[in-house]
């Protein structure tokens, strides 16, 4: 099991496009197994590579209660969205923020899985919500993206005083343990 770090907003590596993967490989399985470890451990409900700075289309989910319903998607496309829905959206690079977000209700996404077999799927309600925030990372996209200037100016505010503390905090642990 590895667990690998989150990029935090408004990290500029978060805005890198995610390129294709080309053969799915021990290589690619080994990066979905660890991005899986890292979501289920923050916890979180979906992450896309890109938000662990490997920039591939990948991304992993699980919003089952029981966390026992893996989903990966490698290079994933949607092929068809229809309605509207507003779902109350968080990121786990985006600690602590939780906004409502408008997107299409239902979608259709064509991707390939772990094996490399591709397969088609249906999701509406918070997968399909899930899907769209996750593929929106691959393109280099963030939740808050969607929210009003003022709004986005106040998160990143916010965010800036929690990684001053975190490192103040860290610094203080270095100099208790020398
Ligand atoms: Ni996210």
């Amino acid at each position: 099991m590895a667990l690998l770090e989150i990029l935090e907003y408004p990290d500029p590596r978060l805005r890198k496009k995610a390129v294709t993967v080309e053969h799915v490989d021990k290589a690619i399985r080994r990066i979905v197994d660890d991005m899986l470890d890292t979501m289920y451990q923050a916890p979180g409900v979906g992450l896309a590579a890109t938000q662990v700075n490997i920039h591939k289309r990948i991304i992993v989910i699980d919003v089952s209660d029981e966390k026992n319903s893996p989903l990966c998607l490698i290079n994933p496309e949607i092929l068809d969205f229809e309605g509207n829905a507003e779902t109350e959206e968080g990121c786990l690079s985006v600690p602590g923020i939780f906004e409502m977000v408008e997107r299409p209700e239902k979608i259709r996404v064509k991707a390939m899985d772990k094996h490399g077999e591709s397969f088609e799927m249906a999701a509406d309600g918070l997968l399909a919500t899930c899907i769209q925030h996750e593929i929106d990372h691959l393109n280099g996209k963030v939740f808050v993206d969607y929210l009003s200037n003022f709004k986005q100016q106040r998160i990143r505010k916010k965010l800036g005083k929690q990684h001053k503390q975190a490192a103040k905090q860290k610094q203080l642990k270095t100099a208790s343990a020398r």
